[in-house]
């Protein structure tokens, strides 16, 4: 079978934030900063490096305007925020972010959980930011949860997802990653639900965002790429899940994802041992095996002599 995919596509890590924010470790300041500049070193050209949202509700992310304090940014690199309202875009602003990004659901549930208010209470709150980020010149993405189903309500309407994706569109988002934020999704229904948003704005301003929960992650990004997505969110080392959807398990990994479009002749720019070796970094801070699928088998390749 062969298939028409983009020949280039561009991963958005979102390790130091969606992976970090969920782990029961707290990571210090440094080793963020460190990780976030292995990630960049490998060739990742889009950062998701903490979030402004408040410490009671994430402690984990306490201390992203130190991150943005120490860290060595590297031109051509955006290092994206996430923030809940204006409060956390005017920390981000002080801290020097360049871009942000605005997040909400498909579910009213999981809004109602994840942000304390309705999901139109949220993109309420999305209106000043949108407005004043564009007055600075600043670009904002936006993310829609549980677009494949809501650990609260079960099954997730495909038209809700629509119309909470097109929304934020319409608020000025240039970018709005679709989020499967528990892992829920098979190929068949990730691309449906793809192609559906795809047809009400342009497929090039999507991307996808699957957690590796039943071990479809890689299967329904392909089914993705095969629609024509050129955008994927990952997590190194498969680090993550969110705080407020119980068995979210962690992201896909950016190893496991550069060494299928590798294998598929597809550019992402990202240089996998770059990769591999943060993710070993991050993975020995926590004190547990990576938790890439590559990386593991490297490691066994290594301890018995073989080249992969
Ligand atoms: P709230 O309690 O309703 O907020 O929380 P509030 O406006 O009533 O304010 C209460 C207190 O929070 C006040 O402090 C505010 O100053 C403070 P106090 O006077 O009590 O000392 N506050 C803030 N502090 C720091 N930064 C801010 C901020 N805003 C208010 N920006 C709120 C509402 C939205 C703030 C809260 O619910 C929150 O922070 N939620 C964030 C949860 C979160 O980060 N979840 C994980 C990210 S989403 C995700 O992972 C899914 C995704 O990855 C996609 C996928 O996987 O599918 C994106
Ligand atoms: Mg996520």
């Amino acid at each position: 079978m062969s298939y028409q995919f983009a020949e280039r596509v561009r991963i958005v890590e979102v390790g130091p934030r969606d992976g970090l924010q969920n782990e029961a470790h707290t990571v210090s300041v440094k080793d963020r900063v460190a990780l976030i500049e292995r990630l960049a070193m490998a060739g990742l050209s889009s950062i998701e490096a903490g979030s402004f949202v408040s410490p009671r509700w994430v402690p984990q992310m306490a201390g992203t305007a130190e991150v943005f304090a120490r860290l060595q940014r590297r031109s051509g690199t955006s290092y994206t925020v996430l923030v809940p309202n204006r409060q956390g875009f005017e920390a981000a602003v002080a801290a020097g972010v360049r871009e942000v990004a605005v997040f909400t659901s498909a579910s009213e549930s999981f809004a109602q959980r994840n942000t304390n208010c309705s999901i139109t209470k949220s993109l309420a709150r999305f209106e000043p930011v949108c407005d004043a980020a564009s007055a600075a010149g600043m670009r904002v993405r936006g993310y829609v949860s549980c677009v494949l189903g809501c650990p609260y309500e079960g099954a997730v309407a495909v038209a809700a997802v629509v119309e909470v994706a097109t929304r934020l569109a319409a608020l000025g988002c240039y970018e709005v990653s679709l989020g499967d934020t528990i892992g829920i999704g098979t190929p068949g229904k990730a691309q449906a639900m793809l192609t559906a948003v795809a047809g009400s704005m342009p497929m090039e301003q999507l991307a996808v965002h699957f957690h590796d929960t039943c071990g479809q992650a890689l299967a329904n990004v392909l089914a993705c790429l095969e629609a024509g997505v050129s955008v994927v969110d990952s997590a190194v080392s498969g680090l993550g899940g969110c705080p407020y959807a119980v068995g979210a398990s962690g992201n896909l990994a950016t190893e496991d994802l550069v060494y299928m479009l590798n294998g598929l002749g597809i550019e992402s720019g990202v240089d996998i041992d770059g990769v591999v070796e943060a993710g070993t970094f991050i993975s020995g801070v926590l004190g547990r095996l990576p938790g890439s699928k590559l990386a593991l088998a490297r490691r066994v390749d290594a301890r018995i002599g073989l080249v992969r």
